[in-house]
């Protein structure tokens, strides 16, 4: 069983990026083989500068090292590292229709949202298309605003299939965690870089104890009264890191009352930090070790290479393209 998934280098990493996909990713390579990539074509659709876009793409090698991707087990590269993508890219543009990239939610919020409408913006799916069919990839887990995606996905695959021949491709299923759409920011809307409610993976302690006290909505119940556990926030962030006991205990506290909410918070904190307490140390690590980074990206970028030339070859002669 193979599964890829590819995140885009956008910036600082937060909780709900790395419980709705990080998270998910590093545990399926105990059941398969993963294909993961940082998919910095796709970031260039929206990103400001050169630099911006080098520093994210590395940072994000880091982070995802630092999170337990085990290069071992998984291929890891940069989507760069692999340009062959876009000649699949290609040939899949010449089965897909204008109608199906006109009617993906994502380009159309991105628009909404004052992005520029150019033609990479709305190519984005015939390439995440292309980073999938081109590995062979089983299965993809993505968050569900991803879905659309990996239906253009199959699509593209059986229109491939149709055209030029039934077993060219395999379609791969979506795997859509439960977890995914879950996270709640400080504010209790979804966590997302967009509301600017997030909880950094990383960053420095006080500021982010700071934070996590400042920012985290509670209601007005005095500290002597019971506290709703219903809609609470606190809980819900705690529950992501707190042992079972843990969490029922902080639950018995908010019916008992006597417990205020900057304790809950201290705890959250407490909690949080414990929890990415490996994942920090090994990023210290990583951070210091540059070369080990760019070698378990080189060798990834090579292995997947490897795999997108048998891809194309075999298309390649199945469409036309080539003779001998
Ligand atoms: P953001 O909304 O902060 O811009 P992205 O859209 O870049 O995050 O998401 C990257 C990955 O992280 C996606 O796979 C997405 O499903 C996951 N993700 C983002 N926010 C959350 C969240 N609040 N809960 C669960 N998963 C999330
Ligand atoms: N479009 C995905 C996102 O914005 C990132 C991505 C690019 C991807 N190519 C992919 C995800 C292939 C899964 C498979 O989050």
């Amino acid at each position: 069983m193979r599964f890829l998934t590819g995140l885009q280098p956008s910036g600082q990493l937060h909780i709900g990026n790395y419980f709705g996909a990080i998270r998910p990713a590093v545990q399926l390579q105990e059941k398969g083989e993963g294909f993961y990539f940082i998919a910095n074509y796709h970031a260039m659709t929206t990103m400001e500068s050169a630099q911006k876009l080098q520093e994210n793409t590395y940072g994000l090698a880091v982070d995802f090292l630092a999170c337990g991707l085990d290069p071992e087990k998984s291929v890891f590269f940069a989507q760069s590292a692999v340009p062959e993508v876009h000649e699949l890219a290609w040939i899949l543009s010449t089965v897909c229709p204008m109608g199906l990239l006109e009617r993906c939610h994502s380009y159309k919020e991105k628009v909404a949202k004052g992005i520029a409408a150019n033609h990479a913006l709305f190519a984005y799916p015939a390439l995440m298309a292309a980073d999938i069919l081109l590995y062979n990839a089983d299965a993809v887990p993505v968050g569900k605003d991803q879905k659309q995606h990996l239906e253009v996905t199959r699509d593209l695959a059986g229109k491939i299939n149709d055209t030029f021949g039934a077993d060219i491709f395999k379609l791969p299923e979506p795997i859509i965690s439960e977890v995914t759409a879950v996270v709640p920011g400080l504010d209790g809307q979804k966590m997302s870089k967009s509301y600017g409610n997030t909880l950094p993976m990383f960053g420095e302690e006080k500021p982010l104890r700071k934070l996590i006290n400042k920012k985290v909505v509670t209601d007005a119940t005095p500290l002597e009264d019971p506290k709703p556990t219903e809609g609470s926030i606190i809980l819900q962030l705690y529950k992501l890191f707190a042992s079972p006991e843990q969490y029922q205990s902080m639950v018995d506290a908010h019916l008992a009352g006597g417990v205020g909410y900057g304790q809950f918070k201290k705890d959250l904190f407490e909690a949080y930090w414990e929890h990415f307490r490996a994942a920090r140390e090994r990023r210290e690590w990583l951070i210091t070790n540059p070369d080990y980074v760019n070698g378990v990206l080189n060798q990834g970028a090579e292995r997947a290479r490897e795999e997108a030339a048998a891809t194309l070859s075999r298309l390649r002669r199945a469409t036309g393209l080539a003779w001998s």
